[in-house]
């Protein structure tokens, strides 16, 4: 617990330096590859809650790959499928199923982003560019990460339009009630054996981010699964960038069993936070998302080791909501069960109530509860 309360959005005074070169003022878009966009499309409206917002596709002029926008709060996911076979969109779902390719953030400068990044020795995934129309003017530039996803830089000052240019509003008569999902609070990758702290290198010298909570194998360990995990924020704090990779244990870690399914490094879960998680993840399940359960024995001290809070214990229990607190705070949190066939991708709901860490306390719970889903996968 030690290191976990020490958790701050502090930053190491030259790193407030660093930052300077990479100011990011938000996470501007998720984009994911999926096989089916129009269905992934209505499967986050009607489960999720998120609103249409834009499409291109063959009624824009694109010929050979269609994505629906839909946003809910400020979180806006971009679902992306291809029209035609054997491109490169193709060969991402096939390698990957579905799962994110583009983190986009928010910045004010495309151009310098890129410029910034790529000296410091990102690989260039996509030169800066402009794209008009008659809202005005985007430009976009990109970086790679871990594995095959992306990094896209957004400069939107000049934009009045929906989305991108190229893009039109998308208006159906069908819009399920949102559910109060408000914004990104973080997103974790996965990285393969060894590589993590290559990647928080790479956050830190090429991004210029700062490294906020760590925690080893001794800390984050059950029986059988093991992770080490480092929190790496950029200045502002607002881009927070968990990264895991897999420890020995007994069994096969839930961390072996993403990268052997997704077949490589990738983003492992989306956190999306809201104000009332209670009334969040009873309308979420109402509506068919299945979440991880804890045993009923998480409840019956985890008061002692939290202290007081605000909710009910019940509701909390009956809904299998995990609490956890740290020096300024506690959170609530749950999590889903993988959103695909393949276990790869899950979507965090979290409610911070001062607390800025991550749930370290929660993690032996919930992995144990991840464990009883590998084993009935037959994969622990
Ligand atoms: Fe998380």
């Amino acid at each position: 617990m030690a290191i976990a309360d020490k958790t701050s959005l502090q930053l190491p005074k030259e790193n407030l330096e660093a930052q300077d070169f990479l100011p990011l003022l938000g996470t501007d878009y998720i984009e994911l590859y999926v096989g089916n966009a129009k269905q992934a499309a209505y499967y986050y409206m009607s489960a999720w809650g998120f609103q249409p917002l834009a499409y291109a596709g063959l009624e824009t002029g694109l010929k050979d790959k269609v994505s629906y926008v839909i946003q809910q709060g400020k979180i806006r996911l971009v679902l992306t499928s291809p029209l035609k076979s054997g491109g490169e969109l193709n060969k991402h779902i096939d390698a990957h199923g579905d799962g994110v390719k583009a983190i986009a953030l928010w910045v004010d400068d495309a151009t310098k982003s890129y410029t910034e990044t790529t000296e410091r020795g990102a690989e260039s995934y996509l030169k800066p560019y402009s794209l008009e129309d008659k809202d005005g003017e985007v430009k976009l530039s990109g970086i790679h990460t871990y594995g095959e996803t992306v990094h896209i830089f957004v400069e939107r000052s000049n934009y009045k339009g929906v989305f991108l240019p190229g893009y039109k509003a998308w208006n159906p008569f069908y819009k399920p009630a949102e559910l109060g999902l408000k914004y990104v609070d973080h997103i974790v990758g996965n990285v393969g054996w060894n590589e993590m702290t290559k990647w928080c290198k790479f956050y830190e010298e090429v991004m210029g981010f700062a490294q906020l909570v760590s925690f080893d194998d001794k800390d984050i360990s059950t029986d059988y699964t093991a992770l080490m995990s480092k929190v790496m924020s950029n200045g502002n704090g607002r881009i927070k960038f968990p990264i895991n990779e897999p420890a020995d244990g007994r069994k096969k870690s839930q961390i072996e069993e993403y990268i052997e399914f997704y077949n490589g490094a990738g983003v492992q879960h989306m956190a999306m936070a809201t104000d009332n998680i209670i009334e969040t993840v009873s309308q979420l399940r109402n509506r068919g998302v299945e979440f991880l359960t804890v045993p009923a024995i998480y409840y019956e001290d985890v008061l002692d080791r939290v202290g007081e809070i605000d909710e009910d214990l019940e509701p909390l229990k009956e809904l299998g909501i995990l609490i956890d607190r740290d020096d300024e705070g506690y959170l609530l949190q749950i999590f889903t069960k993988p959103l695909l066939d393949r276990p790869t991708m899950f979507i965090e709901i979290i409610q911070r109530k001062g607390a800025k860490s991550f749930g370290k306390g929660n993690f032996k719970a919930l992995f144990e509860a991840i464990e009883r889903e590998q084993a009935s996968r037959g994969t622990l």
